[in-house]
């Protein structure tokens, strides 16, 4: 028999991608989310759950500050992942990349750029992942790997990444809030190490000392946390080899990104925050 695979829900990847999917049916002009190919990777159970919840729960899904930086986010990893590819980058590396539509939604534009994108996630995500969107997907222009960022250790992704290829855009969206700090930073370094000059790194963080036992699970018994203060973020960034180009907390990014009415407000997100980083030339 040929049993439809699912996405299994590793550190809340299907809570997202959920919330995404209820913004994007369900959200209306600025509110919608532009993610309208996530319910590919729902379940029929989990779409049920969606077209209840926002039908009858709208309200109190809005009443979590976490809802609207889903939609701030989404639309902020969009605008980095678009403006890398019009810039030339011909490969992006989407790590931790659960239910992540960005390789299917910009399909067109991969193929005008003549671009691939490396989807890697946990093994046990990624191979169900990998079935499921060439199922449904335009998903030629789409490799895929496992990957485990607590292992210290990351051979498959090495050996791509040997692969000559100009500038590399990484994403991690919601990741390192999952991640032993230590072995985040390894992972960073060996991407400084790595890619080419003029590769970007975008990831998002847990504030430190706002959320600390937040991403406690199995493995990950230190998580990776940062502050906000520009010049921590530097030198920190500095010392694994890169050049922090931004930062942003969540907060800051909703309220660039959306703005509230009479009768839609914004909840606030005060948690997270999120660096662009760059590869330098070598001196
Ligand atoms: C909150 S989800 C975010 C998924 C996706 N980036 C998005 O924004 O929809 C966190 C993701 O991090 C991945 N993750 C957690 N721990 C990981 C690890 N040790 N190695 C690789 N990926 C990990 C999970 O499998 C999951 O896909």
């Amino acid at each position: 028999m040929n049993t439809a695979p699912t996405l299994p829900d590793f550190s809340f990847m299907m809570k997202v991608g959920q919330l995404r999917h209820i913004q994007s049916t369900r959200e209306r002009g600025a509110f919608r989310n532009p993610d309208h190919l996530v319910w590919h990777f729902l379940s029929p159970s989990q779409r049920w759950s969606c077209l209840w919840r926002g039908r009858l729960l709208l309200p109190r899904l809005r009443a979590d500050p976490f809802y609207d930086y889903v939609l701030a986010r989404t639309r902020y990893y969009d605008e980095v992942f678009v403006d890398a590819l019009c810039a030339g980058t011909q490969r992006v590396i989407n790590v931790g990349c659960g239910s992540d539509t960005r390789a299917y939604r910009y399909a067109n534009l991969l193929a005008a750029q003549g671009a691939r994108v490396l989807e890697c996630d946990q093994p046990g995500a990624i191979e169900a992942k990998q079935v499921m969107a060439r199922r449904r997907l335009p998903a030629d222009r789409v490799d895929y790997a496992p990957i485990d960022l607590n292992e210290g250790r990351w051979p498959q992704l090495e050996a791509s990444l040997a692969a000559p290829t100009g500038a590399t855009l990484v994403l991690m969206e919601g990741v390192s809030p999952y991640v032993n700090a230590g072995a985040f930073a390894d992972f960073l370094r060996l991407l400084a190490s790595r890619l080419a000059a003029g590769s970007r790194i975008a990831y998002d963080y847990k504030i430190r000392g706002v959320s600390d036992s937040f991403g406690l699970e199995g493995r990950t018994h230190d998580p990776f946390r940062l502050s906000t203060c520009e010049r921590e973020l530097a030198d920190f960034h500095r010392g694994l080899g890169l050049r922090l180009v931004h930062s942003e907390t969540s907060a800051a990014l909703t309220a660039r990104l959306l703005q509230p009415t009479a009768s839609r407000p914004v909840r606030v997100f005060t948690h997270d925050a999120l660096v662009q980083l760059e590869v330098p030339q070598q001196a």
